[in-house]
């Protein structure tokens, strides 16, 4: 720990400037994981002299630019930005350039301009995490898909990975897609309605694949209260509490963990790094198209957590608490 300690002291010792100024720009903090994301970066960049200054724009991309506009106005060194809309929010790039400033995309991608940085994990292996799980229990059957928002460039790459693995089922007729939709929402409710009209059409499923957490738990409720007497085999994403209760209950089959204090850390350390005007390292560092321009991108590696390995991932990281999810 010291060790670490005294790595991250030198790597931002920043030579021109004192105590730099990081807007972060939350897309919601409606989710167990964002308000994580959010501490976990606060508190890495105090340790590195770095003050944060966070918004918090709602799901609303016409207050995030707002934010953004205040936040350049006061002269921040650089914008960390979790964008509601992938597209839309190519406006907050601009307008940082137009000021010199450079802009990281914090886990979702903005696309269509000159982004500096874009830090995430691989959304494609997640979808593939999601589908092979599942497959592997259940190779024949009837499938539900349901997405999170298509303004959202991971709910793009999710289903891509899906694809890829549900693909040789589907050819080979032992997979059936019967219901297939973007939510509206990445919540609760937008679940609850999709697997709804999933079940009025469909009487009989077999596993639905499910975006993240809060879809499922809104699905998850869906098929209670329907009172299927099948066990209906159910995916998530972000390791939320009640995911893991879930699991543990048997109403969830698996869910995926992103270390996202790992990448707080690593954004953090991107971030003090734009803020100096000091080159960032190249190691692990690989490159995301976003539609107009070849992204500088770090890619960390997502987990798959079901009942077996939960000891083994979310409560060895301490991102959950024992007691809480066996409760
Ligand atoms: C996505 C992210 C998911 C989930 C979701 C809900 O962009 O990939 O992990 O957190 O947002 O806000």
């Amino acid at each position: 720990m010291i060790t670490m300690a005294l790595i991250s002291m030198v790597l931002f010792s920043c030579s021109s400037k004192k105590n730099p100024e990081i807007g972060l720009l939350m897309g919601t903090l409606q989710l167990e994981r964002w308000q994580k994301d959010t501490s976990h970066f606060v508190t890495y960049a105090k340790e590195n002299g770095a003050r944060v200054i966070v918004q918090n724009a709602n799901n609303n991309q016409g207050t995030q630019i707002q934010q953004a506009e205040k936040l350049l106005n006061q002269g921040v060194d650089v914008l960390v930005v979790v964008p509601v809309d992938q597209n839309i929010s190519a406006e907050i790039v601009r307008m940082a350039h137009d000021r010199g400033v450079k802009v990281i995309a914090y886990d979702r991608l903005i696309r269509k301009c000159d982004l500096d940085y874009y830090v995430s994990f691989d959304n494609v292996k997640i979808g593939e995490l999601q589908a092979s799980y599942v497959t592997n229990i259940q190779p024949k059957g009837k499938y539900a898909l349901i997405g999170g928002p298509t303004s959202d460039n991971n709910s793009i790459m999710l289903r891509l990975g899906q694809i890829n693995v549900l693909s040789p089922y589907i050819e080979r007729g032992d997979i059936e897609i019967v219901y297939d939709n973007f939510a509206y929402s990445w919540d609760k409710e937008s679940g609850k309605l999709e697997m709804e009209k999933c079940l009025g059409n469909n009487q009989e499923i077999d596993a639905v694949i499910a975006a993240n957490d809060a879809l499922a738990e809104g699905i998850a409720e869906a098929i209670e209260e329907r009172g299927l007497k099948k066990n209906v085999l159910l995916t998530g994403q972000d390791a939320e509490l009640k995911a893991c209760q879930r699991i543990i209950q048997g109403k969830q089959t698996m869910t995926v963990y992103k270390p996202v204090q790992r990448l707080a850390q690593v954004a953090t350390e991107v971030a003090c790094k734009f803020a100096c005007g000091e080159e960032v390292s190249t190691i692990n560092q690989t490159t995301i198209f976003n539609g107009n321009a070849m992204v500088p991108a770090i890619l960390l590696e997502p987990v798959s957590v079901h009942r077996q390995n939960i000891q083994l991932t979310v409560l060895m990281d301490e991102y959950q608490n024992e007691e809480k999810i066996f409760r």
